[in-house]
């Protein structure tokens, strides 16, 4: 295309980087805000279902076929006992991590259901803050035994007589945290954690077992020492624009910065593993990533907010939907596209949450939002192939951008993805472009003459763009672009999203 930057790709569907398991697409909701009281969980609701579930809700969860959905936390699960949450009488209970009432009404049945629904596997994150491997155990007994013992005898009586079979638990979240209840040194954490592990596999040996990690030497280091035997994963969290007390969103060229070596964490851990020789038999859960981090402040602090306005209230501000722009869809997508490039160590990744707070989707009580992100996750989960292949060009162009921290920062103006169906032929590529005013021209190999194109465009006329209650700006384009001729090129808009699928 005229004046435009010509991309040349490469790419080599005989050279396969692996497999991407579905759950790099997986979620996570937290009882925080409106994540699930006041959100997906709201018995008056119009829209709610037989069991308080908003249908409009769910429905949006399956359309993007959410594979894993973690839970109940998050710093919520450190001071939770999941017994309080199930059975006939359930007490309200104050909930010390968030410092609000913590009614119990939604607990394990009530999530369990909730998996059923948008056909998503659970992933239950234990209470290793002021929890015991007991309690945790018992947990799995409630889940998975048939009907040995008390708690798979009390599933029974509330109504679930066949075991859940839950798969994937996390020991603790986040316990090497100072904000975290029950935080833990990394000696004692390896022990907890080697407890918890043991009494867990001998209720369910089936259980993959998660604990939580960092991309940091010692903690690692102790934790694998103590526990490398027991676990199949690592838990890592991230998020890039820290905002926990100051609601002070970046703006779209700081979180093009962030895109800088964007899976720096997954390296470093990916390097421990191999250190301890645990590569290929442990993989990473990133289970607890955004670009934004959430607002709730006051609480990770030694002083606490006093009035409710001081710790209460502000969370309201995760909810402004102005906040999550292009820069926002642009962001998830090079992440997706990182994961999809590790695929060999991550098995899976959690979007921090999938509702409310910076979640991708927005409910309010008319109807719901879909931000810039659910799109990115409907155009990779829906139209991306699970088999990830060599692609290379030659040129890309460099974007220079300052960061938040006031820092220049060089990073590619292009990130792209290169996949293909392991059930059917075609390949699928990803093709970020993070230039705020640039376009660029993407050339097909000449092997693709005669293929069918379908380009997916995911954008808004700016890269501020948005979508709130009543204003749809960003939306997802799909151009039939027909048969290649050998030398088409296909532009790619500023500030977008864009998957190319070329078909036989
Ligand atoms: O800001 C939300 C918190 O982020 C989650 O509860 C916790 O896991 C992480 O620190």
């Amino acid at each position: 295309m005229k004046g435009l930057a010509k991309i040349e790709l490469q790419i080599n569907e005989k050279r396969i980087t692996g497999k991407r398991s579905p759950m790099l697409y997986g979620h996570f909701i937290e009882h925080f805000h409106r994540q699930i009281y006041e959100g997906l969980y709201d018995p008056s609701h119009p829209m709610a279902d037989e069991d308080g579930l908003r249908r409009d809700i769910l429905e949006a969860m399956r359309n993007i076929k959410v594979p894993v959905l973690r839970w109940p936390g998050g710093c919520f699960v450190s001071s939770y006992h999941w017994k309080d949450g199930v059975g006939k009488h359930r007490k309200p209970l104050f909930d010390k991590a968030w410092r609000v009432e913590e009614p119990n009404l939604f607990g394990t049945d009530e999530y369990i259901r909730l998996c059923r629904k948008i056909g998503c596997e659970p992933y239950i994150c234990t209470n290793a803050g002021t929890g015991t491997a007991e309690e945790m155990s018992d947990w799995v007994e409630y889940c998975n035994l048939k009907s040995e013992g008390q708690y798979a005898k009390w599933r029974i009586e509330n109504g679930s007589p066949e075991p859940y079979k839950v798969k994937y638990w996390s020991i603790g979240n986040e316990n090497y945290g100072r904000w975290e209840i029950g935080a833990k040194s990394a000696e004692e954490w390896g022990r907890l954690v080697r407890e918890s592990a043991k009494m867990i596999s001998h209720v369910d040996p089936e259980a993959q077992l998660s604990a939580a990690a960092l991309p940091d030497i010692d903690w690692n280091i102790n934790l694998l020492k103590n526990c490398g035997d027991y676990l199949d994963w690592l838990s890592i969290h991230e998020y890039w624009d820290m905002m926990p007390e100051e609601n002070s969103p970046a703006d779209y060229d700081e979180c093009m910065a962030f895109t800088d070596h964007i899976d720096h964490s997954v390296e470093e851990v990916r390097g421990i593993l191999k250190a301890m020789k645990l590569e290929g038999r442990i993989k990473i859960a990133f289970d607890e990533w955004n670009l934004r981090s959430w607002h709730h402040p006051n609480v990770h602090t030694i002083r606490q907010g006093i009035r409710k306005e001081d710790y209460i209230t502000p969370r309201d501000k995760n909810d402004e939907n102005s906040m999550y722009t292009m820069a926002d869809a642009v962001f998830t997508a090079c992440f997706l596209n990182a994961m999809n490039r590790n695929c060999d160590v991550v098995g899976m990744a959690n979007f921090a949450p999938i509702l409310n707070t910076r979640g991708c989707i927005y409910s309010h009580k008319e109807g719901i939002v879909l931000r810039s992100t659910y799109h990115v996750f409907d155009l990779y989960v829906n139209h991306m192939g699970d088999t990830v292949v060599d692609l290379w060009a030659p040129s890309v162009p460099d974007l220079r951008v300052t960061g938040k921290d006031g820092r220049e920062k060089t990073v590619g103006a292009l990130d792209m993805l290169a996949t293909t169906w392991s059930e059917k032929p075609g390949v699928a590529l990803a093709v970020v472009n993070k230039d705020r005013e640039k376009s660029f021209s993407i050339c097909l190999p000449s092997d693709y003459t005669g293929s069918k194109v379908t380009i997916y465009r995911l954008n808004g006329k700016e890269a501020d763009s948005y979508n709130d209650v009543g204003r749809t700006e960003i939306t997802v384009r799909r151009e039939e672009a027909g048969r290649y001729d050998g030398k088409a090129e296909i532009a790619v808009a500023p500030h977008s999203v864009n998957v190319i699928q070329v078909m036989p």
